[in-house]
């Protein structure tokens, strides 16, 4: 849809901010513009909304040349958002937002109903609306930013930094929100940020960036983390590169068993069949209670205060072999618990069997199916939880 084609921008006093850029932005999906402070990000956005003008080369917006179309025109159909919003902070938060509607002639009231919906859609109680932004957290404020750009409906959204400014909770959830407004209206979106994590788990394709404006690489998030393009971008990407490309596998394929599962109720004869070091008790509905050995159970008598924590589950199917891998690390036997979606135990996992599931998917040298819709995305920390 947006097409940049060898474009270069060289500011009045010789400052080349991008040099010779060609990106093809894919249509309906996130592409993140990433990079260190001053590589040319900023400019590059406001190329595609013609803030800035390029000095050379062509963007193409379907196939036709930017430069053709009426600025006017083109701004309406590219919400635009940046770090801290930029409110207009003697209007109430409806009217914010109600902004670009009532400029395109639509009616005061069809325009507060539009507001109201969109409120609604970036997560904000509609008891905000008569607010003014100052009366706002920097999170809250953030949200209206969005939904202000997302008023006249239009096809692109350009976002600068828009999370930059507010503490990593708040911004893990404006990011979830992010992806969810992405999926329901499937707009496309480039967004520039400076922080590579962010930029792992919302964009489709990411653009790495170097200082002088020019492109290190351009690629999805899994391959610039299994296969960066230089050391500038392996540095960039930061440590544990191989841990968090886990992210990307699904953990659906392990092979789980429940030999080492017993209920809460088992008899003698069930407690002592199993050969193993540790048995993973669980509750009469199927749920973990923790770990013991053998040899401290003892049939109608099990004291669950005396149990092994059985650390944090994963789910498969809706985890990423990250997640697992996790739960291995975590747990104080090595082995990992699976549970269904209402959390019932599905089987235990060993980090040898992780580890093995692990080799096979980076041999596969790809994410296989870890890129259609269902697949597991990328975390910036922690353990990755997906799905709905
Ligand atoms: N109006 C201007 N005149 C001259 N130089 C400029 C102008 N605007 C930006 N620059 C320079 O162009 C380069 C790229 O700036 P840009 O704002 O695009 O960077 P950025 O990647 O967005 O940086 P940051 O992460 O700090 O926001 C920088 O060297 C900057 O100093
Ligand atoms: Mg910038």
């Amino acid at each position: 849809m947006i097409r940049m084609e060898s474009v270069t921008k060289r500011y009045p006093d010789g400052t080349v901010a991008v040099d010779r850029l060609s990106l093809e932005i894919p249509d309906r999906s996130i592409t993140v513009l990433v990079g260190p402070s001053g590589c040319g990000k900023t400019t590059t956005l406001r190329m595609i909304n013609r803030m800035v003008e390029p000095t050379e080369g062509t963007i193409l917006l379907d196939g036709a040349d930017l430069q053709q179309q009426p600025v006017t025109t083109l701004r309406r159909s590219m919400g635009y958002v940046i770090q801290n919003a930029g409110l207009f902070q003697h209007r109430t938060i409806i009217d914010n937002i109600a902004t670009v509607p009532r400029m395109i002639g639509w009616g005061k009231q069809k325009s507060r109903e539009r507001a109201a919906e969109l409120m609604e859609r970036v997560g904000l109680d509609a008891s905000l609306g008569k607010r003014y932004p100052y009366q706002l957290s920097g999170g809250q404020q953030q949200r209206v930013g969005v939904a202000r750009a997302l008023a006249a409906d239009p096809p692109v959204l350009l976002m600068d930094e828009p999370f930059s400014a507010v503490d990593p909770v708040v911004r893990k959830g404006l990011q979830d929100e992010l992806l969810r407004i992405q999926e329901e209206l499937g707009k496309t979106i480039v967004f520039v940020t400076h922080d590579i994590d962010e930029a792992i788990k919302l964009g489709t394709m990411v653009a790495v960036m170097r200082t002088g404006g020019r492109l290190a690489q351009f690629a999805p998030p899994a391959e610039l983390l299994s296969n960066p393009a230089d050391d500038f971008v392996e540095d960039f990407l930061g440590a544990d590169r191989g841990i968090r490309r886990l992210s990307f596998f699904p953990s659906a394929g392990l092979e789980l068993t429940s030999d080492r599962v017993v209920g809460v109720d088992a008899t003698t004869e069930q407690l002592a069949a199993p050969d193993a070091p540790y048995l993973l008790v669980t509750d009469a509905e199927g749920r973990p209670l923790g770990w013991a050995e053998p040899r401290d159970l003892t049939a109608g008598d099990i004291a669950v205060e005396g149990l092994l924590s059985y650390g944090r589950p994963f789910v498969p199917g809706t985890d990423s072999l990250r997640a697992a891998l996790d739960c291995a690390v975590l747990s104080p036997t090595g082995w990992a618990v699976a549970v269904d979606a209402d959390g019932r135990v599905a089987g235990v996992v060993s980090q040898q069997t992780i580890g093995e599931a692990i080799r096979t998917a980076h041999g596969a040298g790809d994410t296989g199916d870890a890129q259609a819709d269902d697949a597991p995305r990328a975390e910036s920390a922690g353990v990755t939880k997906v799905g709905p």
